[in-house]
């Protein structure tokens, strides 16, 4: 059926249903509550008939999200989840509308709560990969996975730009890069949605979290950040207009507040800026407990009542309460009183209901067949590659890696034999930290090293964060061996609980890393966590350096494959990694701060990342000198394999402006393309620099494009070009991903 049609037909279906609705069950489709409303108790998966008859068919609600087992929210069988969903679809079909509710997951790596599902690298690490073909494929098993669980909708991509290496999220973006994040997330959603989300295989993403959340002044979870808004446009707003473009019908708003007003109260974020420039259409939701925290933690409402009066007006559609029905009930009597308008309500709910009628909600698909669908061998494959190329070697002296099969290792430290170490917050439980629940057939990095060379491999540690590995046991197994793989980190985290003070690592790792660098030892320090924190003493002693970051369930073998050469490395680091605590300045920084001694001296930069090949760049060529402004710039850059080895490598295309009316960035990544190469090899990379590569926001905090002189950078090698100055309409507000990128 024609998209128009469709469209049509839908909107002719919503115009219907609004009509017959009372206003209750219209407040009710705005309300998501948490598993633990209908469930039978504490911990239960369990769903009580009366609990369920009282929120869908009393209360009309739209949507139910989250795991079973509040407080102690954990994964559950595939089967438990594919019973619950025939009971709230058996619920809904009693009702008189038959509105089917909707059910939101964070399946932020894979489907996070539905026990033995392909969990992915985190975003940091699909970052890392600077390949949107894994960020696709990542997206399409997410979403057969989220199906098959019997569940609709994911609360996924984080569109969060990753500037403030504190914040306890950062690994829940793609990094410090907008035009990498705006990439990588299109691809997600591309993989996710397909082109019709009403799939059986395919579920409706979720934008998160809509805007400026990630980028707090003090880098604690939830707390204000100061953003100019000509740093929002440039730097926090185009990947959530990618998202928008890729199709992605549902916003998820920011819990924190940006230049003092709270996310859920901001009309002008939510309405001018969202809907009247970004052109999206479907329905936001707010995020945890968000509408009332308006009140009882913002102190911007003097009550529930104008913190729910205050989110609807704003552009709130869908409250996530989550645990009682006092947002339909209070909204009721707002429009009762004539303090909400009744086509405010009909507008949040005709979206709402939209959506639903474009996941095919209404169309009760049978559940998903699990077996072709879920934990399959070929998804096994690509997590593994995946995890293969997020994993970032930065430091092999002496190319000392890849190690011999013959050489003897000792593996250690606190991160080397657990797979919550590898997977971070949101797995199996919110903070990903049951160790105990993990599934016993994947591997550690620890085991997976044994596996791989049992007779040269030797474990010392323990399973646990707590157990410290005493330094004379450690110092004196390193003298039985060849070389020390020394596996340093975090403990895994998510949202507040993973709040910190300082980069710094745990006293105890350092001193464990001091003893064993002292034994003369090559070292081999494996990096595993959700941030960068600061190993730099340690670091420029070792041999070699993995910055492995949550390389997910696979990333055991993936490191074990990497450490013995059967993989070659091929991550890039999609953040600054800081020298110090302090050292927070991105890799696109102001000429002022490289300036009167500024400098920009991260332990590795934006874009680092070795490989076993020796690659050759040369040649780097702009088509010609002079461009008229909005004209294409095409740029080439010859890269070739000088190695022995098959080689993936990620070209990273920079682009500076050198002199406009607001100041500009030393340069910006704007365009990248992975290449496989076999040794001797040579590739030529075409670029096409689109209009909005060369723009920026300028004085008027609108995106402008100025005449003048650009410079293009890739490697160490650099070309200019010149906008000659013809100027043309300001570039539209397109998405920054859409250049230079292979797309499915
Ligand atoms: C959390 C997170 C958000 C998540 C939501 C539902 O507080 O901020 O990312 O999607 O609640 O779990």
């Amino acid at each position: 059926m024609a998209a128009k049609t469709q469209t049509t037909l839908i909107e002719q279906k919503v115009s219907n249903l609004l009509k017959q609705m009372s206003l209750e069950e219209k407040v009710g489709q705005m309300t998501q509550v948490d598993f633990s409303v209908i469930g039978a108790g504490p911990n239960s998966e369990e769903i009580d008939p009366a609990k369920l008859e009282i929120a869908v068919a009393q209360h009309h609600v739209g949507s139910i999200l989250n795991a079973p087992g509040m407080p102690d929210v954990k994964a559950r069988p595939l089967e438990t989840w594919r019973k619950i969903t025939v009971a709230i679809r058996a619920a809904s079909e009693k009702t008189q509308l038959k509105i089917p509710v909707i059910y939101g997951i964070d399946a932020i790596h894979g489907a996070t709560y539905t026990e033995n599902a392909t969990l992915f690298p985190q975003a940091i690490n699909m970052a890392a990969t600077f390949n949107t073909e894994l960020a696709y494929q990542e997206g399409e098993i997410t979403a057969r996975e989220v199906k098959a669980s019997g569940l609709d909708w994911n609360f996924y991509p984080v569109l969060d730009v990753g500037r403030q290496p504190l914040w306890p999220r950062f690994w829940e973006t793609f990094g410090e890069d907008v035009y990498l994040a705006s990439a990588l997330g299109e691809s997600y959603i591309r993989g996710h949605q397909g082109d019709n989300f009403a799939a059986p295989d395919k579920a409706p993403t979720c934008l998160k979290h809509y805007v400026g959340y990630s980028y707090p002044l003090n880098g604690k979870d939830r707390t204000p950040a100061w953003i100019g808004e000509r740093a929002l446009r440039e730097l926090f707003l185009p990947s959530f207009a990618s998202g928008v473009l890729a199709g992605s019908p549902t916003v998820m708003v920011n819990s924190s507040e940006v230049d003092g007003v709270p996310g859920h109260a901001n009309h002008y974020y939510l309405n001018d800026i969202l809907r009247g420039e970004l052109g999206f259409t479907g329905f936001t939701i707010s995020d945890w407990e968000d509408v009332n925290r308006l009140y009882t933690r913002d102190k911007l409402a003097a009550s529930q009542r104008e913190a729910v009066k205050m989110a609807v007006m704003a552009g709130v559609d869908m409250s996530m309460a989550p645990f009682d029905f006092s947002f339909p009930e209070i909204l009721a009597d707002l429009v009762k009183k004539g303090e909400v308008p009744m086509s405010r309500i009909d507008e949040a709910v005709g979206r709402i209901l939209t959506v639903k009628f474009r996941s095919g909600l209404f169309d009760k698909h049978p559940l998903l067949d699990a077996k072709q669908n879920f934990a399959t061998p070929e998804a096994a494959k690509i997590n593994r590659q995946a995890a293969i190329e997020s994993i970032v070697l930065a430091k092999n002296e002496n190319k000392l890696l890849p190690l011999a099969k013959s050489s003897r290792v000792l593996v250690t430290g606190p991160t080397a034999n657990l797979l919550s170490a590898l997977n971070g917050g949101w797995t199996i439980t919110w903070q990903g930290d049951r160790e105990d629940l993990y599934p016993a057939d994947k591997l550690t990095l620890a085991a997976a090293l044994r596996q791989k060379n049992p007779d040269h491999v030797t474990f010392l540690g323990g399973g646990s964060y707590e157990h410290l590995i005493k330094l004379d046991e450690a110092v004196n197994a390193a003298a039985q061996h060849d070389a020390v793989v020394l596996a340093l980190g975090e403990k895994p985290y998510a949202e507040t609980l993973g709040n910190i003070d300082s980069l710094q690592l745990p006293e105890h790792q350092l001193a464990l890393g001091r003893a064993l660098l002292a034994t003369g030892k090559p070292v081999i320090l494996v990096y595993l966590g959700g941030r960068p924190r600061i190993i730099t003493e340690l670091a420029e002693k070792a041999a070699a350096v993995i910055v492995a970051m949550l390389p997910g369930m696979e990333g055991g073998p993936a490191l074990a494959d990497i450490l013995y050469g059967d993989a070659n490395p091929s991550g890039r680091l999609p953040f600054s990694y800081p020298r110090a605590t302090n050292g927070i300045t991105a890799y696109d920084y102001k000429a002022m701060e490289n300036f009167d001694g500024a400098s920009y001296q991260p332990l590795y930069p934006f874009g680092h990342g070795l490989g076993y090949s020796r690659i050759v760049v040369s040649d780097l060529h702009v088509s010609k000198p002079v461009y008229a402004i909005g004209e294409p710039v095409q740029v080439s850059v010859k890269v070739g394999n000088a190695g022995e080895r098959a080689a993936k490598e990620s070209v990273l295309l920079y682009v500076n402006d050198v002199a406009a009316s607001v100041s500009r960035p030393n340069k910006q990544l704007k365009a990248f393309q992975k290449v496989e190469l076999n040794p001797g090899q040579e590739k030529t990379v075409q670029f096409t620099l689109g209009p909005d590569a060369l723009s920026f926001i300028g004085l008027n905090l609108r995106r402008v494009t100025e005449p003048g002189d650009f410079k293009v950078y890739v490697g160490d090698l650099s070309a200019g070009f010149a906008l000659a100055d013809k100027p043309k309409s300001p570039a539209p507000e397109k998405s920054a991903a859409k250049a230079n990128r292979t797309k499915k």
